[in-house]
């Protein structure tokens, strides 16, 4: 089946072209149809908004927006750089990046950070996750660094399949806790 699916895309390249900055390396996937990788700009606002909300719906839209914002005006502290797939007509995927002083499982103390990963339900297992992924290394070389790091949820074995495949390593889990530590009540504080 997927020799065949193979066959039947020859003749069809992924372009790799850049955008206002380029991002360099070939990407040498035969695809469907033509697939261009970019730096995210502000007319994508919308559509990196709708991918937000699909990959992190626990957030409000209002929230991903106002982010958003924030890495145009370049007041952001993270991502520090989004990378984003289109096709003829419409983004179909992003890569959030960015670089962490520590990461799990790293020994280094500047790993290039996949901070989100999203492709369109109708584009996956085409390849543009790996090529977005294969891009995002490249910046992470470009930042000077010698890792790369990424997480995603226990349950998310689609996700965890799809890192294996593209060469991360499991690093582990990890169980976060939070509590809150609201201002105590006068005489009360010790
Ligand atoms: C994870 C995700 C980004 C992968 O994108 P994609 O475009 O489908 O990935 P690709 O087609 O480039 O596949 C890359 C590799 O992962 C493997 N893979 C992808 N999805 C897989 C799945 N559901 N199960 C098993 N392997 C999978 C592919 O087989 C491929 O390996 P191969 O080239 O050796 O065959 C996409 O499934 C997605 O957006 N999921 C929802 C959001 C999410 O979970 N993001 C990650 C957490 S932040």
């Amino acid at each position: 089946m997927k020799h065949a699916m193979i066959l039947g895309w020859l003749g069809f390249a992924l372009a790799l072209v850049g955008g206002r900055q380029a991002l360099r390396g070939p990407v040498g996937q035969v695809r469907q149809r033509a697939i261009r990788l970019r730096r995210v700009t502000e007319r994508d606002a919308a559509a990196w908004a709708r991918m937000r909300c699909a990959l992190w719906p626990e957030a409000a839209e209002a929230e991903h927006m106002g982010e958003i914002a924030d890495y145009f005006a370049g007041t952001a502290s993270e991502p520090q750089a989004v990378l984003v797939a289109e096709t003829a007509s419409m983004l179909v995927g992003l890569a959030e990046l960015s670089v962490r002083s520590t990461a799990e499982g790293c020994t280094t103390g500047r790993v290039a950070y996949l901070e989100g990963w999203f492709i369109d339900r109708d584009s996956r297992r085409q390849g543009v996750g790996r090529a977005l992924v294969a891009a995002a290394e490249d910046w992470g070389r470009q930042q000077g660094c010698r890792e790369f790091g990424s997480d995603t949820q226990a349950e998310n074995e689609a996700s965890a399949a799809a890192h294996r495949a593209l060469g991360f390593e499991d690093a582990g889990l990890v169980r976060t806790f939070r509590k809150d530590i609201r201002p105590k009540k006068r005489g009360n504080a010790r």
